[in-house]
């Protein structure tokens, strides 16, 4: 009776000794057999988990991804080849509104200045040149998010005859052919900011697509402005802000 009893207290040892054992293995970095893993590591790929691991496979390539897909916010995109323009478009503007702006276009959590930056502005240049090749596709894509933002109140053709100021309820729109003398840079600024009765659109674009709706709104002061004979040279011979070049 006392040899069964100690007999099968050793079985009932080994049997555990064997069951923790066994959950072991050679990798340091493995937390070890998992019975229900499900139950540790959702299987559906989910933020911050740069492990690789979906439904218990491992995929090397995703180990290193980014599978953040909600920043924090505020956080500043920054991704690509350390010299593109676009990777340099996505720090912040660095014309600052004007302390004033605060109140009238409700631009809090900004940073002011003191300074006209709207007239510094006036040296910015449009990173996107418009070529032969790309003036189609920019032009249709300006045509897109003027239509969505901007088309209420400026008009379809730009002449400041929206819907919201046929209507009566919208004054001051000014046509665009009536400020050709505008810079690239100032046209981004009041864009950025808004100007006296409109208000800041930053929010709703970001700074490729403001420069888009810059080439947009220079076709409305020129109507040759963008478009390219068959030789692939501008037709454009009134020089304006934005650079047109010929590209083979
Ligand atoms: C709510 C109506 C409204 C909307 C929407 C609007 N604007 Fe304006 N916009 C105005 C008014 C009013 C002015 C005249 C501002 C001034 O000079 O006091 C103006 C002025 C401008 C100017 C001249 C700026 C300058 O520096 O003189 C440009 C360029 C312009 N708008 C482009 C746009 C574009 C592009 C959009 C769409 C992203 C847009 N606007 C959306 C009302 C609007």
């Amino acid at each position: 009776m006392r040899r069964t009893l100690i007999f099968g207290t050793y079985i009932t040892a080994l049997t555990i000794t064997l069951f923790v054992l066994g959950s072991c293995v050679s990798d340091p970095d493995s937390s070890g057999l998992e019975y229900m893993p499900d139950m540790y590591r959702a299987p559906s790929i989910e933020v911050y988990v740069d492990n690789g691991e979906i439904r218990g496979k491992r995929f090397p390539k995703y180990k290193t991804a980014l599978s953040a897909l909600t920043p924090p916010n505020n956080s500043i995109p920054y991704y690509g080849k350390g010299d593109s323009m676009l990777v340099k478009l996505m720090l912040p503007y660095a014309r600052k509104a004007n302390i004033l702006f605060r109140e009238s276009h409700g631009l809090y959590g900004f940073n002011f200045s003191m300074f006209d930056e709207y007239a510094l502005a006036i040296n910015d240049k449009n990173p996107f040149l418009l070529t032969n090749k790309n003036s189609e596709e920019m032009f249709l894509k300006g045509k897109e998010l003027y239509t969505a933002m901007c088309q209420h109140c400026h008009g379809e053709k730009g002449d400041g005859m929206g819907p919201m100021v046929m209507s009566g309820a919208y004054l001051g729109v000014p046509a665009y052919a009536e400020r050709s003398a505008l810079s690239d840079g100032q046209i981004f600024y009041s864009i950025y900011y808004g100007k006296g009765m409109m208000g800041a659109h930053n929010s709703l674009v970001t700074k490729k697509e403001i420069w888009t709706l810059v080439h947009y709104v220079r076709q409305f002061q020129n109507p040759d402005y963008g478009k390219f004979d068959k030789n692939g040279n501008p037709k454009s011979l009134v020089k304006m802000d934005s650079t047109v070049t010929k590209t083979k």
